[in-house]
């Protein structure tokens, strides 16, 4: 696409971006089970007149703006207070969760290199079912990863976890919950150990920080995950999940306000102005910050109880009604409202499109250790007045397979030839192989159903190598 010469009309611009999302998933209705987070409409106008508000400030330098600085540390404060942070702690708010764990693991990594220099080699502790973002810190910091098992509800097992620790060991991971089943691990058990080995314990309470605390208040069962457990050291948590924020909202919060001195960055080494960034970006919009400060003001303790009572009371009505689903199963036992469905005699995949075929979006998710393929939902607010009709399409659609015997056929295996070529595929074979399955990698079909059985038929190494090069390949200039 050319530069454009000339500029154009601001109505049809903002025609146009509305057009632009006529493919995206329906959010609005309260049918899609993942990705957005709405808390109704009076939140929704809060959020972006406080964002506008503050879309051109620039969080980057405190002196200029204070303004930013003065919201982040309300933000920080009022987090700190709900997940029981020592008075002696601190914390940054980030862009999201990722950026969150980046950095606590690369403080953990200076905070190492400073105090035990002896470690060459760092290694991370963590359950399988940890997040994505710990991986990729560990690839951006060259720590190495040490995973462990967990058990048959996707719990950490406090005794492995302890045992993978080594004398290189700098920081272990527990999710309060995971994402894929919505485990909460054992934490303080896991706290205990941290204690013992005299390391750092980073809980993931990215998903469940701004959900978890009011659960518990609720009164629902919910276990001991948060900064007051003794052991723990540095806890995520979004506010842009269930803290229904804009998105681009995160924390990563510490018990001792000295361990956060090795996340900043601090440079004067050069021609231009003084570079001190808590966090992996620098010029950072207020707009995040500002809706963030809005939203939690605007709800309250109160606020969100509401909420994630609605969200608790559909979820507990999904999990009764798949008790009643033959062939469906629920995953573990689920405490909150994220849960990953399994199908126990048919092929779960064509299930997603069919429910798509309806306008519902749920989420596949490939097999790996002890997990099968399944079909996650995180349940929220936005979600509750669809419920019923959610599961009598469920129900209709899960027996409408298993009476098609569609399962059958797609439950082979793969075939060997075809499992050998992917498994040993390099990126640059995702061409020929697209091409010899007849898909079009930058349009890939309405049903993905074969293109999941795939995937799901090979190691999650030739996943990462196929699926890596098919977003190398479709974030193409226009
Ligand atoms: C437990 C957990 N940790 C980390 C993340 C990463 O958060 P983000 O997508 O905001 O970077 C997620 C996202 O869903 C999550 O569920």
């Amino acid at each position: 696409m050319k530069f454009p010469v000339q500029g154009r009309q601001k109505q049809e611009l903002l025609q146009q971006l509305s057009a632009t999302k006529q493919f995206d998933v329906p959010w609005s209705e309260g049918k899609v089970f993942a990705y957005v987070y709405d808390a109704g409409e009076e939140a929704m106008d809060l959020l972006e007149q406080a964002f506008t508000m503050y879309m051109t400030e620039n969080g980057l330098d405190p002196t200029s703006f204070p303004s930013c600085m003065q919201l982040e540390k309300e933000v920080i404060g009022m987090a700190m207070d709900l997940v029981n942070a020592s008075e002696n702690g601190s914390g940054t708010f980030t862009s999201g969760g990722t950026e969150s764990i980046l950095l606590s693991l690369k403080t953990a990594r200076d905070r190492a290199r400073d105090l035990q220099p002896h470690i060459t080699q760092p290694e991370i502790v963590l359950p399988v079912t940890a997040h994505a973002a710990f991986f990729k810190a560990c690839q951006y910091f060259d720590l190495i990863p040490v995973t462990v098992e967990v058990d048959d509800n996707f719990r950490a097992i406090p005794e492995k976890m302890d045992a993978a620790i080594t004398d290189n060991t700098i920081l272990m991971v527990g999710s309060a919950p995971s994402y894929g089943h919505g485990a909460i691990d054992p934490i303080e058990d896991l706290g205990q150990i941290a204690l013992k080995h005299n390391i750092l314990f980073h809980v993931d309470c990215c998903v469940g920080g701004m959900y978890l605390p009011f659960a518990k208040s609720l009164g629902y069962d919910i276990p001991n995950f948060d900064m007051g457990v003794p052991g723990v050291t540095q806890l995520s948590m979004d506010f842009h999940k269930w803290g229904y924020a804009a998105k681009g909202a995160s924390c990563i919060l510490y018990n001792d306000a000295d361990v956060r001195r090795y996340q900043i960055f601090s440079h004067a080494n050069w021609t231009g102005y003084a570079v001190i960034n808590p966090g992996v970006t620098s010029t950072k919009s207020g707009g995040p910050v500002a809706a963030c400060w809005a939203i939690l003001n605007y709800m309250g303790r109160e606020g969100y109880e509401r909420l994630v009572d609605a969200s608790q009371a559909a979820t507990i009505k999904l999990l009764k009604a798949v008790e009643g689903i033959d062939g469906l199963a629920v995953m573990g036992d689920p405490k909150a409202n994220l849960i990953a469905l399994k199908a126990t005699d048919f092929n779960i995949f064509p299930l997603a499109d069919e429910m798509k075929t309806r306008g519902w979006y749920i989420q596949p998710q490939f097999s790996f250790e002890n997990s099968q393929e399944n079909l996650h939902l995180s349940i929220g607010y936005h979600n509750v007045e669809q419920m019923d009709a959610f599961i009598a399409d469920l129900t209709e659609m899960v027996a409408a397979l298993r009476s098609a015997q569609h399962a059958e056929a797609k439950q082979q295996a793969l075939d060997p030839q075809i499992k050998a070529m992917l498994e040993n595929a390099t990126p640059q074979d995702l061409g020929k192989i697209s091409a010899m399955l007849g898909i079009d990698p930058s349009n890939p079909p309405e049903r993905m159903e074969d293109i999941n059985a795939l995937l799901n038929g090979i190691s999650a190494d030739s996943r990462e190598v196929l699926l890596g090069e098919f977003i190398n390949q479709i974030y193409m200039p226009a």
